[in-house]
């Protein structure tokens, strides 16, 4: 069977079985390069990351669903997930995600019709005395207010639309 992600990235694949005895020791740096290159961890991509770590795509996707890092549906370009546990409660986190999502006009979990903005909430993300906050993609913004979050949704689709023209 075709295998994309083995044709396309040999050589990032070799250097990080290259660090393990074994090629299932390889699965999570694999299944970020799958998840870099369709934007999630679609079906298809999980049963290639198994092929090439020689493993069942069940427990490659058992480990996908472990990680929260891991993107098990499409989600917009920019992902946002929003602390509401108590603590950033406590300062104000849950009106900040209904006004984010009213802003967006989209529900929790939803993705904006541009495909640019998914919004979801999620527990504890260890940032607990700068909240409002949120991990967008692999960075934290803290300290927000609707005013900041504004300038930021901006600045986001300006940079994506900038990144979109220089292909
Ligand atoms: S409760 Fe939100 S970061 Fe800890």
């Amino acid at each position: 069977m075709a295998n994309p992600l083995a044709d396309k990235y040999a050589d990032r694949i070799q250097k990080h079985m290259s660090k393990y005895p074994d090629k299932r020791s390889a699965v999570m740096p694999l299944l970020y390069i799958a998840q870099e290159e369709y934007g999630w961890l679609s079906p298809d991509a999980i049963v290639q990351v198994a092929e090439i770590c020689e493993m069942d795509p069940t427990q490659v996707k058992s480990i996908a669903g472990f990680y929260t890092m891991y993107r098990e549906s499409p989600k917009g370009k920019y992902w946002l997930q929003v602390c509401t546990d108590l603590p950033c409660a406590l300062k104000g986190a849950d009106q900040f995600h209904h006004d984010l999502l009213a802003h967006l006009g989209i529900e929790e979990g939803g993705t904006t019709d541009d495909g640019m903005f998914t919004v979801e909430h999620v527990m504890c993300l260890a940032a607990c005395d700068r909240a409002p906050m949120l991990q967008c993609n692999f960075g934290y913004v803290e300290n927000l207010d609707m005013d900041k979050m504004k300038e930021l949704l901006d600045k986001w689709r300006k940079e994506a639309e900038a990144y979109a023209n220089a292909d």
